[in-house]
């Protein structure tokens, strides 16, 4: 599946403050006092965590970027020596996690990756950290809840088109979509780690009209794939929801989780 660095460069600002403060602290706090930090970030498209969370890491960090598509790698940040030093790595992660994990390491990230992999896939990434003893923090998993206001009528049978449409393959197998993350801290538990999560939504207001056009273009698309809502009514859906975003009086939430997952027993 692929994603457009158009896309990934609207969603980011979002992406930035709806991450989880506390998940966020969480993550620092494991690394205060630490003079220099690598981290590899799984599926990184053009760095969107870098930027989320290298301004905020005290240390002098190497940063692993991890993606299989070539342009969105080309577009990730660049080093700035001494204090920042950034790999960019092309590798297939459902085919070849292992060799995206191996190497130095202190610390995995990802960001809206975990609702596109399989069960399987989650737990081949819990059980390569876990024997690397390296803690991850994965943001912004979708977990199914939307909620557009005003409602309109066709609402609740898109979301259900939507969600299951989540669950579809992405390259990874049949994705978690909306059960990602509670998949997720069950996988890392198992595995001996502790999780600290909280929630991650998107909060679109009535001036976001951009994004929520794009969300909305998404939704119907993923519905007309699906094949299980008329098409006719995925229109019909669509074009009420885009007048009320024009005419200024559309606001959406989209809910996802972050979780930061570190091991805690000693092997
Ligand atoms: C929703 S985007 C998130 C990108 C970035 N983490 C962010 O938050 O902006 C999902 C990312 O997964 C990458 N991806 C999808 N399948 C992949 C695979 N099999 N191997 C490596 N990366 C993959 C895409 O190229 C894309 O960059």
């Amino acid at each position: 599946m692929s994603f457009s660095s158009e896309w990934l460069t609207l969603r980011e600002p979002y992406d930035l403050r709806a991450r989880n403060p506390d998940v966020i602290a969480a993550v620092l706090s494991a690394f205060a006092g630490q003079r220099a930090v690598t981290v590899v970030d799984l599926a990184c498209g053009t760095g969107s965590t870098l930027r989320a969370l290298m301004p905020r890491l005290d240390a002098r960090q190497t940063w692993r970027l991890v993606d299989n598509d070539l342009s969105l790698l080309a577009r990730a940040p660049q080093s700035s020596p001494p204090a920042l030093s950034v790999t960019t790595v092309p590798v297939d992660l459902n085919r070849d996690l292992e060799v995206a994990l191996d190497g130095p390491a202190d610390l995995v990230t990802t960001s809206a990756l975990l609702d596109l992999v399989s069960d399987e896939w989650l737990e081949r990434l819990a059980i390569e950290a876990a024997a690397r003893r390296l803690p991850v923090y994965a943001a912004l998993s979708y977990d199914g809840r939307i909620e557009m206001t005003p409602a309109v009528p066709g609402d609740r049978v898109m979301i259900a088109a939507v969600n299951a449409h989540q669950r579809t393959d992405k390259g990874f197998g049949p994705a978690l979509g909306p059960i990602a993350a509670k998949a997720a801290v069950a996988r890392f538990q198992r595995v001996g780690y502790s999780v600290v999560q909280g929630p991650s939504d998107w909060m679109f207001e009535t001036s976001d009209c951009d994004i929520q056009l794009e969300m909305l273009s998404g939704w119907a698309t993923a519905a007309r794939e699906l094949g299980t809502v008329p098409l006719a009514d995925v229109i019909g859906w669509l074009t009420r929801r885009r007048d009320l975003v024009a005419a200024g009086g559309s606001s959406i939430r989209v809910g996802h989780v972050d979780l930061f997952a570190a091991p805690t027993r000693t092997r």
